[in-house]
């Protein structure tokens, strides 16, 4: 694993190498290998089956694009993206949600979104390559109460008032 690691550095250093030096031609292939990004909560399935059975059974989150699509109709456009940086995986992060079309499997906030993007650790299997132990800090990008708080008025506004 270090060996890989080892390589994949290297490979960025290579790549910015090409990048300063004006000849981008294997720029784009060789920092794609070494970024990490998201690779959606059913992959993860593969191997931690009753991690995934109980995200998808108990937790809100594995349903969460459900959640802003219900408010759709009295968002405009621009509003519906703000939700997305908490309700989807990765939004606005390289490798991450996009959009429905595009990212099917990123569309709700999924494993990642506390473990950090998998693709790496997909493939080695390393528990070094994915974040295990968490802190408070990891979830306070989405549940912090003030910006909760300010993104939700609007929701609550349409939800269910009438
Ligand atoms: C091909 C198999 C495989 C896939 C797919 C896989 N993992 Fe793992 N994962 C492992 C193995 C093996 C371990 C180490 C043994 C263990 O803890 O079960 C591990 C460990 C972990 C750990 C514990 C890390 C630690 O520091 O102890 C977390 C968290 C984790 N995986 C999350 C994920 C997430 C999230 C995904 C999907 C993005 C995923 N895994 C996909 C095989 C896999
Ligand atoms: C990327 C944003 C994001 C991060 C990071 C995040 N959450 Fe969440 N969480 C959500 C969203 C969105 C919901 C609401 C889903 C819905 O109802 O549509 C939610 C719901 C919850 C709930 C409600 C109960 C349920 O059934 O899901 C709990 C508890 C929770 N999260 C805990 C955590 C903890 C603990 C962490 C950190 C380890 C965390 N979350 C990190 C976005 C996030
Ligand atoms: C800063 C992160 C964040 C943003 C942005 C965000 N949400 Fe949420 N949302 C959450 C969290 C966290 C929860 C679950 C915890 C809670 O109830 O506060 C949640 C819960 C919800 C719920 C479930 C309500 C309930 O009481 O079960 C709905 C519906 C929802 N959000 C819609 C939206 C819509 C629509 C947008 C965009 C206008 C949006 N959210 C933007 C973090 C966010
Ligand atoms: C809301 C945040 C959150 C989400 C979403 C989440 N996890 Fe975790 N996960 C944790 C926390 C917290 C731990 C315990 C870490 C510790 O012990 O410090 C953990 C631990 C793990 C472990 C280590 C073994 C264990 O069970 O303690 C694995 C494997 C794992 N998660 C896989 C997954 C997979 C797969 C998904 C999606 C299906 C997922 N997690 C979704 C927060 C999350």
């Amino acid at each position: 694993m270090k060996k890989k690691k080892i390589f994949f550095g290297l490979c960025r250093g290579y790549a910015l190498f090409l990048l300063f030096f004006g000849c981008g031609f294997f720029n784009g292939t060789i920092s794609q290998a070494s970024d990490k990004s998201y690779v959606g909560a059913e992959k993860c399935a593969e191997c931690h089956e009753s991690e995934y059975k109980n995200f998808t059974e108990y937790a809100k989150k594995s349903n969460s694009f459900h959640s802003i699509q219900i408010m759709k109709k009295g968002l405009t456009n621009q509003e519906l993206k703000s939700c997305f940086e908490c309700h989807t995986t990765g939004y606005g992060e390289s490798g991450g949600f996009k959009s429905e079309n595009e990212t099917p499997h990123l569309k709700n906030a999924g494993c990642e979104v506390c473990h950090g993007p998998g693709s790496i650790h997909v493939e080695t299997n390393d528990p070094d390559d994915i974040k295990g132990s968490l802190t408070a800090k990891d979830c306070e990008k989405c549940h912090n109460s003030t910006r909760v708080g300010a993104f939700r008025y609007k929701p609550l506004i349409y939800g269910g008032a009438h």
